[in-house]
């Protein structure tokens, strides 16, 4: 690694050998912008290490898009640390026996909500490639006394797990984040059991965002610059192999100040890989 990045822009995690830093802040410095992967590890960092102070703000996702009963069931850090753009798991239907495996896992929330689902019979994977947020999902798990939930560290590029092995795979607000969108639904696709199922929340957007928006570091960290054009994110998990395709939820996002954020949309999306 020759380079850092002054223009505060983010480049692509291909082009440079990622960078290591300790530190935990919520600002993002140079020293992050070395590469993407290394942004989005130091963002989620901070968010795990201050989510019992964001579980007294009145703001957070899981309030946005959880059901009160589902909230219930949480510890107050999950809640914190939650920092979806949807409830895949309220509506994948898992079944007990099954075994759910959710990327990025954050904190644990639809982990947490979709063992209740699956019962002593069935087990949930989290995996995430953030180590606080690990520490803290498996604080949270030990909190709860769950005992059918695993989390893993891992990168959804690459998934720790064998082929052909899961019922189930869940989402939310993390696709957004990789580079390697294609080959996160070819690893989904590898992992599923035949006639198993994946439903995803994410954001995507209606047209291409402004080239300066796709290279901000603070907007790629909040899922934002990274998100991909609905067409073509249906189209990669149709070449993915995936069959019957469903936009389940479809919402525009709140507009902010500038127009292009318009274009965003919260999706959540299912699909099935052949039996
Ligand atoms: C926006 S948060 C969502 C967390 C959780 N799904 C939720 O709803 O609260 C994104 C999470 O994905 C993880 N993540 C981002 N990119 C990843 C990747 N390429 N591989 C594994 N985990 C990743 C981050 O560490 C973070 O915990």
């Amino acid at each position: 690694m020759t380079d850092l990045n002054p223009l505060g822009t983010l480049v692509s995690t291909d082009e440079f050998a990622s960078c290591c830093s300790g530190e935990v802040s919520g600002e993002i410095t140079h020293a992050h912008l070395n590469s993407i992967t290394e942004a989005v590890r130091h963002r989620y960092g901070a968010l795990a290490t201050t989510a019992a102070e964001r579980a007294l703000s009145s703001d957070k996702a899981s309030d946005t898009f959880y059901t009160e009963g589902q909230r219930n069931v949480l510890t107050d850090e999950t809640a914190g640390a939650s920092a979806g753009c949807g409830n895949p798991v309220g509506i994948a239907d898992a079944k007990p026996g099954e075994t759910v495996l959710d990327l990025g896992s954050g904190g644990g929330i639809d982990c947490f909500i979709a063992a209740r689902e699956v019962g002593h019979t069935g087990h949930v994977i989290g995996i995430d490639m953030t180590p606080e947020m690990l520490t803290l999902a498996r604080d949270n798990a030990e909190k709860l006394r769950t005992n059918n939930v695993v989390f893993k560290l891992g990168h959804i590029e690459s998934i720790p797990q064998s082929d052909n092995s899961v019922d189930l795979v869940i989402s939310n607000c993390v696709i957004a984040l990789s580079e390697k969108k294609s080959r996160v639904f070819s690893e989904i696709f590898r992992i599923l059991k035949p006639g198993g199922r994946f439903v995803i929340s994410d954001v995507v957007t209606e047209k291409p965002l402004p080239g300066d928006v796709r290279k901000s570091a603070a907007e790629w960290v909040d899922c934002v610059g990274g998100a991909a054009v609905m067409s073509e994110y249906i189209e990669m998990i149709a070449d993915a192999g995936f069959l019957d395709v469903e936009v389940l939820e479809k919402q525009t996002r709140s507009s902010g100040a500038e127009a292009w954020r318009d274009l965003l949309i919260n999706l959540t999306v299912r699909a099935f890989k052949k039996v």
